[in-house]
């Protein structure tokens, strides 16, 4: 475990080079400032982490593929601003700092997610310039990506996350709830990963699917027992946020006991999701089990 800690570690220092360098935009005002800041300040770059796994397990173009995840990287980072402004989850701090919206005020903070979601569309595009990879390869690229973190995905998983904290939620609600706001973007960075390939098939991109969506749900319940156990040192971000906002989490339904074994057992889904992919998933693996034990 310590080798893929720090295996993960390494991957996330080059991921954030890069984002520093596509972020290197030549428009000096307050927004880019702001862009810069929430990008820059952290985050455990999970998802360009598994673009680049699922490149690597597909013989992908690992060029392509850090920018595919850059751009996924993007638009987590968009996700949290807004996630974070008064009108979402009003939480004042983010990876370790002041949320955007507290050091650049709420109108900046708001287009500041604007510019990052879009800005990865354009990344998208800028990743083949070297015509690594056929253009349909991008062309479906960014289709996902748009789909994935639209109203069909992260976004519509975040408007029942706010439906529910008035009504009450089914819990096959609440885990639809969080394939969208969580699974969905996850499957976005393993299903651009496989993209990333000349030739992919429709099996991978399933099983890339598969592995995603109970990897988010084991995520997303994670999440919400670390808002419950951990503290905002550790955490980087508030605790107890979830109560404070009434949310409709696993944790409240069943408790923290069967909410961890949930979290064992969508882990044990994904890794057996891996059989679809004929490459080497050893790390895939271990990296679900990592997560399911992580605590920040
Ligand atoms: C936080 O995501 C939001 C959720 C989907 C639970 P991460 O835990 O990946 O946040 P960072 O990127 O490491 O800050
Ligand atoms: C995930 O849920 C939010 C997004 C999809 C952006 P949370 O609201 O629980 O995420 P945190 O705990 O604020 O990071
Ligand atoms: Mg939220
Ligand atoms: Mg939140
Ligand atoms: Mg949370």
């Amino acid at each position: 475990m310590t080798d893929i800690k720090s295996y993960i570690e390494n991957q996330a220092s080059l991921i954030s080079t890069r984002l520093e360098q596509v972020l290197d935009i030549n428009v000096d005002n307050v927004v880019t400032d702001a862009m810069k800041y929430s990008v820059k300040n952290g985050g455990k770059r999970i998802r360009p982490f598994l673009t680049l796994e699922f490149a690597k397990a597909c013989n992908g173009n690992l060029n392509v593929a850090l920018d595919f995840g850059c751009a996924v990287e993007m638009i987590h980072t968009y996700s949290l601003i807004h996630d974070d402004l008064p009108c979402m989850d009003n939480d004042d701090m983010r990876r370790g700092k002041p949320s955007c919206h507290k050091a650049f005020g709420e109108a900046n903070a708001l287009l500041a997610g604007d510019a990052l979601l879009t800005e990865a569309f354009a990344l998208l595009i800028e990743s083949n310039c070297d015509n690594d990879i056929p253009n349909e390869n991008i062309v479906n690229a960014v289709w996902f990506l748009s789909q994935l973190s639209g109203i069909s995905g992260m976004i519509g998983g975040q408007t029942l996350d706010l439906e529910f904290e008035e009504t009450k939620p089914t819990v096959e609600q609440i885990l639809k709830m969080y394939t969208l706001k969580t699974g969905a973007l996850i499957a976005s960075s393993c299903v651009l990963g496989c993209l990333s390939a000349k030739e992919y098939n429709q099996q991978k991109i399933d099983s890339a699917t598969k592995y995603a969506e109970n990897l988010g749900l084991a995520f997303q319940i994670q999440d919400d027992i670390l808002d419950i156990t951990s503290d905002e040192v550790t955490l980087g971000k508030p605790v107890g946020s979830d109560e404070k906002n009434d949310k409709s989490t696993i944790v409240k339904f069943f408790g923290l006991e069967k909410a961890k074994e949930m979290v064992n057992e969508y882990t044990q889904k994904a890794i057996d999701a891996l059989d679809g992919i004929d490459g080497d998933t050893t790390t895939l693996k271990e990296f679900a089990l990592y997560m399911a034990n992580r605590t920040h």
